[in-house]
């Protein structure tokens, strides 16, 4: 167990641990460590290297040896990702390369074979960790925990915006249904199950703005850092 503290941001898609996540590195002068992105490498590696989205053993050999890197922006706006020497970070972020993460992320042995892989991020001064199970599975021991939710409405409208401005062409219906089976998914599977860790704080952010967001996790930050 290491002491350097952690804060784990968990939930389902288009809740804004994204947005949140470099808000509150920036703030706290912390690393961050975005999850779903090494999940939606591995799941890119796969198609390059065609290796099946059920094929278990094949999956782990590419997590193993996975030659991946994360470059935050220097103001933090954003992360750009490096596969094998390759700018895939708007690869990534469409809504194909999401559903086929999910589909690897529901196997035991991929999850595993990439555990070590996220706690390395655990780093000084500390981390703010976004994903599904960073406070359940990955930093079980983070003195702040946070799980947000959001109605499927409001997700999907968010996605939509965030997808647009990227340039990235979608169509809202299809994206709804796209987030609703994604995150049934992601809540049903057997191992690492989207779920609240008992001692996580749950903030419905439905009818938040980030700033409102921003400020009602600082106060937690502020009450459970100020204990350490
Ligand atoms: O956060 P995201 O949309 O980039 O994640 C893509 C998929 O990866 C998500 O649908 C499930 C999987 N994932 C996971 O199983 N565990 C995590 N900690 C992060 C992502």
């Amino acid at each position: 167990m290491s002491d350097i503290a952690v804060i784990t941001i968990d939930g389902p898609v288009g809740v804004g641990k994204g947005t949140l996540t470099l808000r509150l590195a920036r703030f706290l002068g912390w690393h961050t460590l975005d999850s779903g992105a090494i999940y939606r490498v591995l799941a890119l590696a796969a198609q390059k290297h065609k290796v099946a989205l059920n094929d278990e053993l094949g999956l782990c050999q590419l997590a193993e040896s996975l030659q991946v890197n994360f470059q935050p922006m220097s103001d933090l706006s954003s992360t750009q990702v490096w596969l094998e020497n390759q700018d895939v970070s708007r690869e990534l972020r469409t809504e194909t390369c999401g559903a086929a993460a999910s589909q690897l992320a529901a196997l035991t042995a991929v999850r595993q074979a990439l555990l070590a892989r996220q706690r390395a991020f655990q780093q000084p001064p500390g981390l703010v960790a976004d994903g599904r199970d960073m406070g359940t599975v990955v930093f079980p021991d983070a003195p702040l925990k946070l799980f947000l939710t959001a109605s499927v409405a409001a997700r999907a409208e968010r996605r939509y915006q965030q997808l647009k401005q990227q340039e990235i062409d979608v169509n809202i219906d299809s994206l709804m249904s796209e987030i609703t089976l994604r995150d049934q998914r992601d809540m049903t599977r057997a191992v690492a199950p989207l779920i609240p860790a008992t001692d996580a704080n749950i903030v419905d952010t439905t009818a938040l703005t980030i700033d409102e967001v921003m400020a009602q996790v600082l106060h937690l930050v502020a009450q459970k850092l100020s204990m350490l």
